[in-house]
């Protein structure tokens, strides 16, 4: 298929250049960083619930597949996140703890 091409030829381009020391502090996310909050700190948290016009996502009752498809096809003002961003089993981790969690405290004004 097309698609699934072009992924593998932009895979075999950029998978080097990540592995350059010039590149090592940005890739997407740090092994130690798997855990669904830093994720959520990393790649949603500085937006939702941060800068106006993107909702606070937690404690809202969105369920797992909603945060699933709009993290994979964007939304106006939102960024669409690629599999080489954010891998199917760290959007998957991140979607599971964002459905269950409480609206957070709201920091004092
Ligand atoms: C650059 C800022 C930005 C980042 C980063 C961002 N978003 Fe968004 N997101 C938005 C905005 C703005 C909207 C509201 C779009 C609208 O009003 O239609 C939105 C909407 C959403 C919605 C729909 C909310 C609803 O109530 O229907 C979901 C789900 C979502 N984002 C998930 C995520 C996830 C998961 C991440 C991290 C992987 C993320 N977003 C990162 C800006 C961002």
């Amino acid at each position: 298929m097309k698609t699934s091409s072009l992924v593998a030829a932009v895979a075999l381009v950029v998978t080097p250049v990540l592995a350059l020391p010039v590149f090592a502090q940005k890739p997407p996310l740090k092994a130690s960083a798997h855990k669904p909050d830093a994720i959520w700190r990393a790649t949603c948290g500085y937006c939702h619930g941060s800068v106006p016009g993107a909702p606070e996502l937690r404690g809202i009752g969105l369920s797992e597949e909603a945060v699933v498809t709009v993290a994979r096809q964007g939304a106006p003002g939102m960024p669409v996140f690629h599999a080489s961003e954010i891998s199917d089993a760290d959007l998957r981790v991140l979607a599971r703890w964002i459905a269950k969690q409480p609206t957070p405290v709201k920091a004092a004004p």
